[in-house]
């Protein structure tokens, strides 16, 4: 039977909503730490609230308050002396590991990305971003002229696909594909692993310029860029050809209907017949049943001009447009779904 979206455990209503309503707090108290590079101090073994504010430069007690206030959510332990410990939590905050959350940390409190969801009330009332209405522009052309927050936002994506890649791999076979186009891949993160599990198959990763060079240094970077081209380009323009498998993950969500679709045909234009489609996404699940895609499709409303969150159906909906035949939803036992299509 399907998980209802009610509360249906033994928590009061009003500790539940006193938590949720605590979100923000906790958000900037986890951002702050990954700034001040706390879980990467604690890597070693303890240390006290003291030793971290002598070498964070920053006032004793206050860092001591923050470090008992990440104890009280469960990311560090507190010990005797006012020392600390990473906790299972804490340790997924350690930078410089694959699938780290650190640079998700410090988008999700950044003044841009948090500051949108204080202005929530305008999206929710014109159905226009948030973000694009303070910035004056949308999105991805105002990572254009702001490279720091582009790179942290492609490393951050990382962070979804170090949890997510698994999950893909286990849920689709991967070993007849001979030509992979990620396109709109970021940092290459997804198509390294495939190329992983498929040594005769080659990749190509497409995006924007600044991310593809980023890739190079990255998750391309090395032996891996010989099976695999990184080219620049605008998908709203061409998508190369050559692939037998294309994959567009967590890119759909960020357009309307209008853009997706554009994105889908040029995908449609570059696919042989017979090619497949790997749509991946958190998706919308069916009314009753909870599921982070519900929250993701808020985060796309502030955010992104026409960004949304999709069902089978909707997918269905859009495949068929470009003339892709809608083969079916493969579902993982975490937070996304694949749509799988063929021209
Ligand atoms: C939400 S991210 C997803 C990245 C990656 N697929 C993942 O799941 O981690 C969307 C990606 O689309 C890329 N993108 C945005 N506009 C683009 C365009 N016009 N042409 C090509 N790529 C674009 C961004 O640079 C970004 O890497």
């Amino acid at each position: 039977m399907a998980k209802s979206v009610s509360n249906e455990n033994s928590v009061l209503p009003q500790q539940a909503l006193m938590s949720m309503l605590l979100g923000v707090p906790v958000l900037h108290m986890i951002t702050t730490a990954a700034h001040l590079g706390i879980p990467k101090k604690l890597e070693a073994g303890p240390l006290s609230a003291r030793e971290i504010a002598d070498q964070c430069g920053t006032l004793e007690d206050a860092t001591y308050r923050l470090m008992r206030g990440l104890s009280a959510v469960g990311v560090l332990h507190e010990l005797e002396g006012r020392a600390f410990s990473l906790t299972p939590i804490g340790e997924c905050l350690r930078p410089g590991r694959p699938g780290s959350f650190d640079a998700l940390a410090k988008l999700s409190g950044s003044a841009w990305c948090s500051g949108s969801f204080a202005d929530l009330m305008h999206s929710i009332t014109t159905g226009e971003s948030a973000f694009s209405k303070q910035h004056g522009e949308e999105l991805f052309s105002w990572f254009s002229s702001h490279p720091e927050e582009e790179q942290l936002f492609g490393d951050a994506m990382s962070t979804f696909s170090g949890v997510e890649v698994d999950l893909v791999l286990s849920a689709y076979d991967f070993s007849s594909a001979r030509s992979v186009v990620d396109v709109g891949g970021g940092h290459g993160m997804l198509l390294a692993r495939i190329l992983g599990v498929t040594p005769a198959a080659r990749g190509m990763l497409f995006d924007v310029p600044k991310v593809i060079e980023r890739a190079k240094a990255t998750w391309l970077a090395g032996s891996l860029l010989k099976r695999c081209e990184a080219v620049a380009g605008d998908f709203f323009k061409k998508i190369p050809e050559g692939g037998d498998l294309y994959i567009l993950k967590h890119v759909l969500h960020d357009w309307d209907d209008t853009r997706a679709l554009q994105i889908l045909s040029n995908v449609a234009r570059a696919m042989p017949l017979g090619g497949k489609l790997l749509v991946i996404e958190q998706g919308v699940a069916p009314r009753g049943v909870a599921s982070p895609g519900k929250i993701l499709d808020i985060v796309m409303l502030a955010l992104l001009e026409g960004g949304r969150e999709r069902s089978a159906d909707d997918h269905q909906k859009l495949f068929e447009q470009v003339g892709l035949r809608f083969d079916r939803q493969i579902d993982t036992p975490g937070p996304i779904s694949l749509f799988l299509g063929t021209r």
